[in-house]
């Protein structure tokens, strides 16, 4: 396997998730109660977006650096803070660093640290030892989590349902494998049967465009009660090899989500999506029961 996040971090379609993943923690903390992250797919945690990878391919500059170059409604703004307040956590000012300059971008476990609180629980699983070993050092000796070197999808028939029955799963492959998109299907349906009240929030590349529906109508067929899809359009698909826009299938959103959705990420488009062809989507795939 070739894949490396690094290539990508804090690119438009990082934005797009870890908004997500950040406005279902910031739910979840919203009751006292425990809640347990499990992120199957936790990639490296920390990104040095002048380091090699991320500076040879520059896609955050139209991502993460376009959000923190833009003005926001105070709504909106509220929303994107959970999220952007850990991304400002690892780049404090310094003598050597202006406020607000930006070099590192938290992944989705350091994202999912920064906003859980001392009685939540966190398993991350990566199975590349080296990236795992600098998810290690990116988490250091956080009590709270495990990083775990278990195929991420050998972890949902091991890890669920977890002890605190209150949390979310990322599902966040690399998409390398072409047969990625039902075996996300079967893993969502497999993983529902065992936990039905979690919170699934499944990523996926919007590049094939029949890959893509052929999933959607998966999941239509697997009648999961409340599933929401959001779909996240940087521009119109104009090659199924190139990356157009990125999706997330949210089994048992927060109540809240879908219309947070439609605001925050209308407004991302706005900024992401310069060519003026960005196009959000959010609907329901299968409603409540
Ligand atoms: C898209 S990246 C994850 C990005 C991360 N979730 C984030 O948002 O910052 C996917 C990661 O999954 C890892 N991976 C691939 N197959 C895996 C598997 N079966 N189990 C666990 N990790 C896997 C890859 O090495 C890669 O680091």
């Amino acid at each position: 396997m070739n894949y490396r996040h690094a290539f990508h971090a804090g690119n438009f379609a990082d934005v797009v998730k870890h908004v997500a993943l950040a406005r279902i923690l910031a739910y979840l903390g919203r009751k006292d109660a425990p809640y347990r992250v499990i992120d199957i797919h936790a990639g490296a945690g920390f990104y040095d977006l002048a380091g090699e990878e991320a500076g040879r391919t520059g896609e955050w500059r139209g991502g993460i650096g376009a959000v923190l170059g833009a003005t926001f409604t105070p709504e909106v703004a509220a929303l994107l803070a959970p999220w952007l307040d850990a991304v400002r956590a690892l780049n404090p000012a310094g003598p050597d660093t202006a406020p607000g300059a930006l070099r590192f971008y938290p992944g989705s476990p350091l994202i999912a640290l920064a906003l859980t609180r001392p009685q939540d629980r966190l398993l991350f699983c990566e199975t590349v030892p080296e990236v795992r070993g600098a998810l290690e050092a990116a988490v250091g000796r956080e009590p709270r989590a495990k990083v775990l070197a278990v195929d991420g999808w050998q972890a949902l028939h091991a890890y669920l349902p977890p002890k605190e029955r209150r949390g979310v799963v990322l599902v966040d492959p690399p998409f390398e494998d072409p047969h990625e998109f039902p075996r996300m299907a079967d893993a969502l349906v497999e993983a529902h049967r065992r936990w039905s009240g979690g919170i699934y929030a499944l990523w996926y590349p919007i590049k094939d465009v029949r890959a893509v529906d052929a999933f959607r109508r998966a999941i239509e067929r697997a009648r999961i009660p409340k599933t929401l899809n959001i779909q996240f359009d940087l521009r119109a698909v104009r090659q199924a090899d190139a990356l157009s826009g990125c999706g997330l299938v949210i089994v048992n959103p927060p109540f809240t989500l879908a219309d947070e959705l439609r605001l925050v990420l209308g407004a991302l488009a706005r900024v992401l999506a310069t060519d003026g062809t960005g196009r959000v989507r959010v609907g329901w795939l299968t409603p409540e029961r």
